[in-house]
């Protein structure tokens, strides 16, 4: 691939629409392909699995014919600075976690085996590698270029735009507010998490291009094809989307998460650290409602509601489920991801 960042970005697939990694579950090794064959770059979510699992997920999609594809990995951060407001968050679980016949679990920091994933995409070279919750070191930025991986990072506001466009990224994706799950701020400040956490994103993506010239995909609630003509009209090459594809078949969320997008006694999305200890945007229910007030200690809350959160998808219990969703959810369609992505691009023509 040659030119400049922008034009590797509009080669990559054909259409300007990535079809976001989504850790969790959604995001499978079909609806990569899916999008590949659709003419988009899909995402694998190298997020909360091994390296050895984001591995097989490779090599299944390079086994149906080596469709260009995108692999996202998290940036690990710092544990939680106030391990007593996380023992005092665990406590206040114990009653729900009682009822759904389990235990909380340990509330214990890991780096998501960044290590072993650094090593594992610089072997694989994907055509895109892309970040969040932080930026790569510029050494790791380099080795991956140096392979012909093309460098995305997840910005939600100007500094950080700044900082990544310093460490070599090639392009940066641009998340507003509006967007499903996690917020990818490069950090996770204590204090309440913001509901609207900053512009929102056509008024981001001019922020962002004041302080870079780098290509911008923009993300966050783009969810029909008039989405998609306002990012583009707004600078961005290309947009990402998550929660249009989350109820598509070839989409891996729990059915009972499909099912809430659709089901009208869901009528909103907030961010919330109740599940993760970190902002994430997510279909307002009982266990968003009753812990809101959960600290800013990612991954340690995340990996103590885990047993939880597996308990209610297993007793398909949306009440106490992380329901991710962004603001556009009621659009999200059950057709399959190559309709959906054509529904996209109308709005690029
Ligand atoms: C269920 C779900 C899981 C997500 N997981 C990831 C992830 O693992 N890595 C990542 O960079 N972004 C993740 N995102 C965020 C997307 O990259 C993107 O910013 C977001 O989906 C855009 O907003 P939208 O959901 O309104 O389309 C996730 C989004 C959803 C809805």
């Amino acid at each position: 691939m040659t030119g400049s960042p922008a034009d590797r970005v509009r080669q990559l697939g054909g259409l300007p629409v990535w079809v976001a990694p989504m850790a969790g579950g959604p995001s499978t090794p079909g609806l990569v392909i899916a999008a590949a064959r659709s003419g988009a770059i899909g995402f694998l979510a190298g997020g909360y699995k091994p390296a050895e699992t984001m591995l097989a997920e490779i090599n299944a999609v390079r086994a149906a014919g080596g469709p260009a594809f995108g692999v996202n990995v998290f940036v690990p951060g710092e544990p939680a600075r106030d391990p007593d407001s996380v023992s005092a968050y665990v406590a206040s679980l114990r009653d729900d976690a009682r009822l759904l016949g389990v235990a909380p679990g340990e509330p214990s920091w890991d780096d998501d085996h960044w290590a072993d994933k650094i090593t594992m995409l610089m072997a694989c070279r994907p055509a895109v590698a892309s970040f969040t919750f932080g930026c790569p070191p510029a050494g790791v930025v380099r080795g991956l270029q140096e392979g012909g991986t093309l460098v995305a990072v997840t910005v939600t506001d100007a500094r950080e735009a700044a900082s990544a466009a310093a460490a070599g990224a090639d392009v940066l994706c641009v998340q507003g507010p509006e967007a499903g799950a996690h917020r990818g701020t490069f950090t996770n400040q204590p204090g309440p998490a913001p509901d609207r956490g900053g512009p929102a994103l056509l008024a981001l993506i001019g922020d962002v291009a004041a302080v870079t010239d780098l290509p911008l995909v923009a993300a966050g609630g783009i969810a029909d094809a008039r989405g998609v003509a306002a990012a583009l009209s707004a600078g961005a090459v290309g947009v990402q989307a998550g929660t249009a594809f989350l109820r598509c078949p070839e989409s891996g969320a729990h059915p009972v998460h499909k099912a809430a997008l659709a089901d009208p006694r869901f009528t909103a999305t907030e961010v919330t650290r109740a599940f993760s200890g970190r902002p994430a945007r997510a279909l307002v229910n009982k266990f968003l409602l009753e812990h809101n007030g959960a600290p800013a200690a990612y991954p340690e809350i995340n990996n103590t509601t885990r047993p939880l959160r597996a308990a209610a998808a297993a007793a398909a219990d949306p009440g106490q489920m992380s329901l991710y969703a962004g603001v556009g959810f009621r659009s999200a369609s059950d057709r399959p991801a190559a309709e959906i992505i054509e529904q996209l691009a109308g709005g690029a023509r």
